[in-house]
């Protein structure tokens, strides 16, 4: 029941007032049921709260092995200044088949430490952001632009992430997501190879390519979530990005 409390607290946080139940018709929730402090106030049923996952038909092993294959080559990685002071290598986590990615901008203490990506306070909000879409971090897959932290989370410099982009260009390679979600101005602008604000970006969907060869994958860029609990009137803003990559995933 607690995680359906937060649940609901982030919707009503975001401004949210209907929400999808079954058959995708929109109905309106009593956010006064859902207090933390009188959980058996409330009366939905958990079932009636689920928004319908999303199904690939993709060739796991495939997949898989491309994958693992990517972090075989990235290897004890030495090809920044950056593996000078790191703990570990984060190189990314979540399903392999996932139609929607996020990429951050770059580990930070926390994930430094786990070598897991969005672990920290930021991540505590990325994963109440993935479960408000109905999804949870298993059904999605989150990397980051560089993969080993950036000293005093200074952002991340040219000559660090030019050898660290291919790996992550590989790693969506081998995923294929329909969607990939860049959170905040770094994992915008670089993706986008644009200096355009993240004000301005979010909102959107843009083209994005691996390479020449590669089908263009959708990216919508919104707030980090590190900026949304600095700023937290802004949720309602990365709340109406979530909306449309949902509806752009599940258009039914
Ligand atoms: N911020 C990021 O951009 N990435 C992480 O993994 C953690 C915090």
């Amino acid at each position: 029941m607690k995680q359906v409390v937060d649940w609901l607290n982030w919707y009503r946080d975001m401004g949210v007032e209907m929400i999808a139940t079954k058959g995708l018709v929109y109905e309106e929730i009593n956010f006064c049921h859902f207090d933390e402090r009188s959980e058996e106030k409330s009366s939905l049923e958990i079932q009636e709260l689920k928004i319908s996952r999303y199904a690939r038909n993709d060739n796991t092993e495939i997949y898989s092995q491309t994958l693992t294959a990517v972090r075989e080559e990235l290897g004890d990685c030495q090809r920044c200044k950056l593996c000078a002071t790191r703990t570990n290598i984060v190189f990314g986590s979540g399903n392999e088949k996932a139609t929607l990615m996020f990429v951050g901008e770059g580990p930070g203490a926390d994930e430094d430490l786990q070598g897991l990506p969005f672990v920290g306070k930021a991540g505590e909000l990325l994963t109440k952001m993935i479960s408000a879409m109905g999804l949870s971090r298993e059904d999605v897959y989150i990397a980051n632009i560089v993969k080993c932290r950036p000293p005093n989370n200074r952002p991340p410099e040219e000559d660090e992430i030019a050898p660290c982009l291919p790996f992550l260009k590989k790693q969506i390679e081998a995923i294929a997501p329909k969607i990939i979600c860049a959170l905040g101005t770094f994992a915008a602008q670089t993706l986008l190879s644009t200096k355009t604000r993240i004000a301005d970006l979010r909102g959107k969907f843009y083209d994005f390519r691996c390479n020449d060869t590669c089908d263009a994958i959708k990216v919508m860029p919104t707030f980090h979530p590190a900026y949304l609990l600095r700023n937290p009137s802004e949720k309602k803003k990365a709340w109406e990005d979530l909306k449309k990559i949902m509806k752009e995933i599940n258009p039914s």
